[in-house]
């Protein structure tokens, strides 16, 4: 967008017309604007497959039990402001969540922390503040598929963003020769983001053998990870376990690393707008200068973050009962996705639709490529499912 303005001194060139008319109308969101036209549609057999939302047996959103039970915890609390950087007992739950509760970075004072606007505040946070110490020239890699705001968080912000093969469409799996090159070859500085699990939208992730290669050649090629932490805990059920490669990169491999947590998905606080961002620095010292970088940005976007989501997570997080029930609810939301991604295989090889379905109980989390052709996309898209007594063989007529 071409700007008017021309100096301080208020010599300004207008614009020939209305002060906007020279501003071009932005690209419209595909993942909302398939979940309008989702909305819109009257049929009763409808599939959101788009937008990625936790869904119960009846299509509805759940409100997990741990969330109702937290809820009633804080129905007292008041509605004052919170500090710049957050409820300071969410930072410091949420961030011995992440990271493990004696690994050496959160031991030594090593971690900058600060609350979010979920997981999308967290990657432009931490852009910026990676804009300001590794400078403009840096590059940012992202994977090939990837989340499709990744690109524009990045490049609004000014950096160069560089897209490299993670998926290879043929086998259905990671290319994660083409992982390793990309890694030896980026110059040094360069920042990587990385899905901590379930990858988006190809639900491929490095085995722990994979990410442990990673975070060795990381390490000798001095590339700063970022890691995108949408989906902890509802991967496999098993917080821990989903936390592996973060918790390998920081407290095995002790690189710095930036980590942009979510608890959008796993807690199903979608419109809490409820994240975090950790920076783990080489030095205390380093964090608190960082941390202060991220209170002054905050400061200047949204002076302080909301308070209810955060006070939802602090109060699950810092009951054990009500973790222990988090734990269950996690495994029960895993545990369904695994079972529709049987399901869905199993009808498709009963019924012999042509084609290698196995990517579909392969690939992890919320998202699956199916490899179909745009055409048979737009057909599910558009194709009416009444057309067939039976969903799944509806299914099978546009897969075929
Ligand atoms: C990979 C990935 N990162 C980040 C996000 C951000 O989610 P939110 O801003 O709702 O926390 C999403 C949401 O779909 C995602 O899939």
């Amino acid at each position: 967008m071409r700007s008017y303005l021309k100096d301080k001194m208020g010599s300004i060139e207008l614009p020939p017309a209305g002060f906007f008319e020279h501003v071009a109308f932005a690209p419209l969101d595909a993942i909302f604007e398939l979940t309008k036209d989702y909305n819109a549609d009257t049929s009763e057999h409808k599939v959101n497959l788009g937008q990625g939302t936790y869904k119960d047996g009846n299509g509805e959103p759940w409100v997990l039990p741990a969330v109702q039970g937290a809820k009633e915890k804080i129905r007292d609390a008041n509605h004052e402001y919170l500090p710049i950087l957050g409820l300071p007992s969410f930072r410091h739950l949420a961030t011995k969540l992440v990271l493990g509760d004696s690994g050496p970075a959160v031991t030594e004072q090593r971690v900058a922390s600060c609350q979010t606007l979920s997981g999308t505040g967290a990657l432009h946070l931490a852009g910026l503040v990676l804009y300001e110490a590794l400078g403009p020239s840096c590059t940012v890699y992202i994977t090939e598929p990837t989340w499709s705001n990744h690109r524009q968080v990045f490049e609004a912000i000014g950096f160069y963003v560089q897209s490299y093969r993670y998926y290879d469409e043929a086998t259905g799996k990671l290319d994660v020769a083409s992982l390793e090159q990309t890694f030896e070859a980026a110059a040094p500085g360069s920042i990587f983001v990385m899905h901590a699990c379930a990858h988006n939208p190809s639900g491929c992730d490095p085995t722990q053998e994979q990410w442990r290669r990673l975070a060795t050649i990381a390490k000798s090629r001095k590339l700063f990870p970022l890691f995108d932490a949408a989906y902890l805990g509802i991967t496999s059920g098993d917080y821990d376990a989903d936390a592996f490669a973060i918790r390998h990169f920081v407290n095995e491999a002790g690189l710095e690393a930036a980590i942009c947590t979510s608890f959008a998905k796993n807690m199903g606080l979608y419109g809490e707008r409820v994240g975090l961002v950790n920076f783990i620095t080489q030095t205390s010292a380093a964090a608190t200068a960082v941390e202060s970088k991220l209170a002054q940005l905050t400061r200047v976007e949204i002076s302080n973050p909301p308070a209810f989501g955060a006070r939802i997570v602090a109060a699950v997080l810092g009951d054990a009962e009500l973790c222990a029930e988090w734990f269950r609810n996690l495994s029960t939301m895993s545990g369904r996705i695994a079972e529709m991604r049987q399901q869905l295989y199993d009808a498709l090889v009963r019924l012999k639709a042509p084609g290698d379905w196995e990517r579909i109980i392969q690939q992890k989390g919320m998202f699956c490529i199916l490899g179909l052709p745009l055409d048979r996309v737009l057909q599910l898209k558009s194709k009416r499912l009444e057309l067939s007594p039976s969903p799944w063989i509806s299914i099978l007529i546009l897969f075929t």
